[in-house]
């Protein structure tokens, strides 16, 4: 269980490099995609909703930056054959994949779990653990071809103290250590590929704004504070680090 402080980074720490960042449209993954696009990377925007994704498209193009590619998909229905074809439009358009946040994520809404039903937990699992998991998958051929490739899955800190009401959510970010340190553990004669956990701790987004409806935001951390994380875990700074659980607050 790490936490990066202090990380301070040239501004073409991922020049060349391209990302696949999952939910870029709003939130923490927006903000990942705009700060790695900054710092030179050529980024992939998948989300649900395209007028999301097209706002964080032309922000990209605003700061002169390599042109995005776009990427919808409503993760609760994928299958495999969706998840290879974004790895095959990557292939096609861009040639290479050298990282994947996974960022999505998906909350019903908190809940005892004898409120809960398996249609939520279908839903939440696909999107918070199925996903993750396929997405690399099917983005492996290309990653491994990739000199330096990082993978980044989003937990939570629900996922270490799981509580009342967070039910499948909780679940879902617990498996996601889990499935890091199952892979990385997979990856450990593979020196090119690396797989590492990010909890963000409590951050004003919507999915925030969802969960704790009282909360004041202008006081909260903002997703920009968390970025030298992202970039640190992404970067080439952290080649050789695989398998952890990397916590944005010192509290958590
Ligand atoms: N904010 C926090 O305090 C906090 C704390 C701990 C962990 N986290 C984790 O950090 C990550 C980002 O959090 P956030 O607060 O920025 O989240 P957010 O504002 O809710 O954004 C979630 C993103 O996931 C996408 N998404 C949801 N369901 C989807 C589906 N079925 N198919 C495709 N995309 C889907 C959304 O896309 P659309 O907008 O296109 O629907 C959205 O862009 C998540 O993994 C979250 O669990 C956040």
């Amino acid at each position: 269980m790490k936490k990066v402080e202090n990380y301070s980074v040239s501004k073409d720490l991922l020049k060349d490099r391209v990302i696949l960042i999952t939910g870029a449209g709003q939130g923490l993954g927006r903000t990942a995609a705009l700060t790695y696009a900054n710092y030179g990377a050529t980024v992939i925007l998948h989300g649900r909703k395209v007028e999301k994704l097209e706002r964080v498209y032309d922000e990209i193009e605003a700061i002169g930056k390599a042109q995005a590619l776009i990427y919808p998909l409503d993760l609760a229905h994928a299958e495999d054959k969706d998840f290879i074809m974004i790895a095959q439009a990557i292939a096609q358009q861009l040639g290479r994949l050298d990282g994947i946040l996974h960022n999505a994520a998906f909350l019903y809404g908190l809940s005892p779990l004898e409120n809960q039903t398996v249609e939520q937990w279908r839903a939440m699992l696909q999107v918070n653990l199925i996903t993750p998991f396929a997405l690399t998958n099917a983005c492996l051929p290309l990653l491994k071809m990739a000199p330096d490739a990082s993978v980044i899955m989003t937990s939570s800190s629900h996922g270490h103290q799981p509580s009342a009401y967070w039910g499948g959510f909780t679940v879902a970010k617990a498996g996601i250590e889990a499935l890091v340190k199952i892979q990385a553990d997979e990856w450990e004669t593979i020196p090119n590929l690396r797989i590492n956990a990010v909890v963000p701790g409590i951050v004003n987004s919507p999915q925030r704004a969802k969960t704790h409806p009282g909360e004041i935001k202008q006081t909260m951390r903002q997703p920009e504070d968390l970025m030298s994380t992202y970039l640190y875990l992404m970067g080439p700074d952290s080649r050789g680090m695989s398998g952890q659980t990397v916590f944005c607050q010192s509290n958590e």
